[in-house]
Formats: structure tokens, sequence, C-alpha cells
């Protein structure tokens, strides 16, 4: 089909229905079919974009939340909403964190001691207090070049699939934390959407509900990468070390990899919990770790994370810790010295008091959500090793229609567990992120509706 546009000199144009996509300002996404606009110019099509991309379901979850807050509030200014959706932390950084981090900053003023870039996997004495306080001091062997500081793990938990063949087949909780999925749909991984089932035709789910106490099975179909991440987000479940050992076992067996997030570790209240995958036997053959500032410490605004991979994890004769330092050194700068320096006063023994209170705080208010809601009749599950709160929407209600049930009537925002997978539906996150008078306030209103 050829048409002219409007207003512009470029004619003539074509107009094709592609599979491809083409421009990204040129896309009319429409009844799922793409249409793409191709200018002739001089005979060379126009630069094309990574048309993975385009098979991104838009992500609604928290602007649909946005939205629909902003607009209850408009209609209800008297209405005093409180949000316990966001998984973001709201205690300022501990004491010793900030002393460090205004020695630093003095310390980049000063000839002699003023920092450049930073070495590219992170400074030694940060990887040496990481490799000493979360390895040795759980009796698990870590060295220091197995260590790669970033600035979060977000960042690090979207980019490690770069160094796998795009014929690995990934393996997924759901619901999950939506990076895993996105970062492989963008490689062009994940094969096609269905809409109506929320699911990826090359992505093998691991449905984690109530009947499995939210822990995922060993798949039929044999994935190449899992994805696990425990403490969980959203469901605030975890596993025990031998329900771990099953599944270091079998990516041994299966020569598979686990992408293991242990970004909530610290949250950990019991003792059968592992802390890192490395507790368990022959992790390191199979196992890259994830680790995280953010929820320990406070460092959302920070940023400051870090991913283990082992020398013993290898494929064939390919070392993958050899190609994880080749892809850090090509493309990251190193998180920066006054952040790798607040990081390290996280171990001090001041750091460590005052962090541990901080989330005994946090998990103090998870106590107030869990036995009130418990309290008001729902069932609930989280918040004994995770600050995530997952309770099981009333009713058979669907957990949009909860969201606004809640946000209609006790003026209190949470997230639908469907935005993190279909497996999420009837489903519903809280989390003890809040402040505890707005924690203790939410739940009355809930008990009282
Ligand atoms: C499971 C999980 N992994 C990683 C992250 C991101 O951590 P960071 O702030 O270090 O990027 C989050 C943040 O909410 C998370 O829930």
């Amino acid at each position: 089909m050829s048409a002219s546009l409007p207003g512009t000199s470029l004619v003539p144009l074509r107009v094709e229905l592609s599979e491809s996509a083409s421009a990204e300002n040129c896309i009319i996404r429409a009844t799922r079919i793409r249409i793409c606009i191709l200018y002739n110019l001089g005979g060379k099509d126009m630069f094309k974009v990574n048309d993975n991309y385009l098979k991104l379901p838009g992500s609604y979850l928290f602007s649909t939340i946005g939205k629909k807050v902003r607009a209850y509030q408009a209609a209800n200014p008297d209405k005093e909403i409180i949000r316990l959706g966001i998984g973001d932390v709201t205690q300022p950084l501990a004491p010793a964190i900030i002393d460090r981090l205004h020695e630093a900053v003095s310390e980049m003023g000063v000839q002699e001691t003023f920092k450049g870039y930073a070495p590219d996997l992170g400074y030694e004495f940060l990887r040496s207090a990481i490799v000493k306080n979360d390895y040795n001091a759980r009796g698990v062997d870590i060295a220091i070049d197995e260590v790669f500081v970033s600035d979060g793990a977000k960042c690090d938990s979207g980019n490690i699939q770069e160094i796998f063949s795009l014929d690995n087949k990934i393996a997924v909780c759901d619901p999950v934390y939506p990076v895993y999925v996105d970062s492989n749909v963008m490689a062009g991984r994940t094969g096609t959407y269905d809409a109506t089932t929320g699911l990826w035709s090359d992505v093998i789910y691991m449905p984690c509900k109530e009947e499995n106490g939210f822990a995922p099975e060993l798949p039929e179909e044999t994935p190449d990468i899992i994805y696990l991440c425990f403490p969980n987000n959203p469901t605030g479940a975890t596993i025990t070390k031998d329900q771990l050992q099953k599944w270091v076992d079998y990516a041994n067996e299966k020569h598979a990899v686990i992408i293991y997030d242990a970004a909530y570790e610290a949250y950990i209240s019991e003792p059968d919990v592992p802390h890192t995958i490395y507790e368990c036997d022959g992790a390191k053959t199979c196992a890259i770790e994830l680790r995280s500032f953010s929820k320990n410490a406070g460092f959302t605004g920070v940023r400051l994370g870090f991913t283990v991979v082992p020398k013993d994890l290898k494929c064939g004769d390919v070392s993958l810790n050899a190609m994880w330092a080749r892809r850090h050194g090509t493309k990251f700068n190193g998180a920066p010295y006054i952040v790798q320096a607040a990081g390290d006063a996280v171990y001090s023994d001041e750091g460590k008091a005052q962090t541990k209170a901080q989330i005994a705080y946090y998990m103090n208010n998870a106590k107030v959500i869990s036995q009130g809601l418990k309290d008001a009749g729902y069932t609930v599950s989280g918040g004994v090793n995770a600050p995530y709160i997952w309770l099981k929407t009333p009713d058979n209600m669907s957990s949009w229609d909860f969201f606004d049930y809640l946000l209609e009537n006790a003026n209190v925002v949470g997230t639908p567990g469907s935005g993190f997978g279909p497996s999420g539906e009837g489903y519903f996150r809280l989390t003890a992120f809040g402040t505890y008078e707005n924690t203790v306030e939410a739940i009355e209103r809930i008990k009282n509706l």
C-alpha cells in the first residue's frame, strides 16, 4: 500500500504491514498489527530500532496506581491517603553511614585523598568487607575477585542475561519481580506475548501459589537460566536451605544456571532460611548471586549493590566470572568512591547495629500488618522473613477490584498482585516500609471496614 505524508516533502513513501518494526516514532500499534512507515530516502530505509522493545506490554502497574490515587485524591481532597504500595524505604540513612559519607565527600576535596575513576569491579576495601561479613561469617568461601560492586541489583538483574546465548530458555516464578522477564524480552529471548494470558511463549513459568506455599516447583520443561528471588518480592515467601539445595542439585544436573536475587536477605529471621545460595553444596558451579544495599541499609537513593560470579561457574571451559568482568569493565565505570565508602560503613560495628535497628523497625511494621489483617479475617502470608505481606483478596475479588475497594473505603494504597504476573491474581501486596504510625493507622482502617 502507498500513501503520501501530509506536510512533508519526503514523498513518495511506502506503508507496509510488517512483522518487523522500523522507526519508533513511525509505529502505530493498532489491533496488534504493526504498520511501519518507511520513508524512501534515496533507496536507504530509515534506521531500525530493537523491535523486541515493541513487544513489551506497557508496564501499567505503578502508573495506573499513581493515576487512580491522584484521581481519588483530587475528588476527595480532605482524605488522608496512606501508601503501603511501593517497595521503597522511608527511614533516613543511619548515622554511621552519614558520617562516612561526609568524611568521604571531604576526602574528595583534598589533593592527597581525592579519587578519580573507581576500579570498575569495586574498591578492594568494600569487596573484602563484603566477603568477610556476607560470606566468610556464614562459613562460605568467596574470593574477592568473585565480587563485582555495582550501582544496585536492578541493573545487575537486568544486565546479567547479556552474557548468555539468546537460545537459552529462562524460567521465572509467577508472580515475579518484572525486571527478569522484561530484560529478556528486550534481548529477544522470550518469544511472543499472549495478552489474554499475560504469558510469553518461550518463558517457563513456575506458579507460586497458596497450594505450594508460594515456593516454585521444579519445572517439567528444562530451563537454561533459572531466576530465583528469596526472600521473595512480591510474595514475601522464602524457602529453606533444603529446598534451595534441591534447586542447586537440579541446576547442576541439568547444566542450568541460577540467578539468585537475595536483595532482601537482611530480613531473614528464621534459622533454616539460607542467607546466600552458596550455603548450598555445589552452588558455586551453577549460581550467580545478586545483592543490594537498598533494603538492608536504605541505599535506594544512594545506589549500591554487588553480584557474585564464582570462578568455578563455567560453560565448558568458558568462565562466566571472566565474561562478567569483561562486561562490567566495558560497560560500567565503577560505583562512586563516596558511595562505596558509605557501603563499607554498613559493615562497621555501629553501621551493623543501626541498620539492624532499622530492619527491626520495618519488621515490626510487618508484624502489625500481618497480625492486624489476620485479626480482620484475611488470609495472609509473608512478613516473617521479608518486608512484604501478601494477602488473599476477600470474596474472590480481583486484585484491582480490591485495590479500588481499599483506596475508596480505607484510603490505603497497596499493589495488586496481578501486576506481578497471572498467578498474582486474587492477591494483594502491602509493604512494611511505611512509618510505624501510618502502618498502625492503615491497619486500623482496614479492620474497621
Ligand atoms: C527482588 C528485587 N531485586 C532487586 C531490586 C532492586 O534493587 P536495587 O535498589 O539495588 O536496584 C528490587 C527492588 O525493589 C527487588 O525487589
